[in-house]
């Protein structure tokens, strides 16, 4: 099942592609194709390049897995844990020089945008989730706190929605929708 953007004419095939998977298939993402996807996250932009997005992954079965689906809400844990890879999405959100660098969150966002669309070319799908127990996960994980979690994502080839529980089946199975740009898009800040 592929959930092509429905008003599409015009945009870039990978754009139309990309959504955001419950149901994922058993088959493991293989480590070129994880490299191809990190690689992909390595070509964001970012301010004064610096690259602030770290992504810890993980595979089906080891321990960071069970770590990272640990952390996250029930209402996701319950459709990720089919994701054959987990992983947790981490700014840096510091200069070396010890500045904060506020840009950090929309660097890594900047950065999983270009992985999610690299994965639509390979056929690896994405679902990013901010649903996720930042205490639990600073507690299990240790990171030092100039790192942040940003969101937590899972990865893999697309599965059968029809193996998903209600609500989740029928959300798999919901043609996606979007805003116009006539909404968020206007010449004066006084429309806003
Ligand atoms: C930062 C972020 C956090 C998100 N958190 C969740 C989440 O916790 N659970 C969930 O099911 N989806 C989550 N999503 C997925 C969004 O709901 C999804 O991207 C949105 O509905 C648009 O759908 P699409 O990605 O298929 O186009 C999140 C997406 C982003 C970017």
């Amino acid at each position: 099942m592929i959930k092509l953007a429905p008003q599409h004419i015009g945009l870039h095939e990978l754009l139309t592609k990309r959504w955001s998977a419950r149901a994922f298939s058993e088959q493991m993402i293989g480590d070129k194709d994880l490299h191809t996807l990190f690689l992909a996250a390595s070509w964001a932009s970012s301010s004064m390049n610096e690259q602030p997005w770290r992504f810890v992954y993980a595979k089906k079965g080891s321990d960071v897995y069970n770590d990272i689906l640990s952390t996250l809400m029930p209402g996701n844990a319950v459709w990720a844990c089919t994701a054959p890879i987990l992983i947790a999405v981490i700014a840096k959100t510091t200069f070396d020089d010890g500045n904060s660098n506020i840009h950090a969150w929309h660097d890594v966002g900047a950065a999983c945008t270009t992985l999610l669309l690299q994965g639509a070319e390979l056929g690896i799908y994405g679902h990013q989730m901010g649903g996720f127990d930042r205490k639990k996960a600073k507690h299990l994980f240790q990171y030092p706190d100039t790192y942040e979690i940003v969101s937590m994502l899972a990865l893999g080839y697309l599965g059968d929605p029809n193996t998903l529980e209600e609500p989740f089946k029928s959300r798999e199975l919901t043609p996606r929708s979007r805003k116009s740009p006539q909404e968020f898009v206007s010449t004066s800040f006084s429309s806003l």
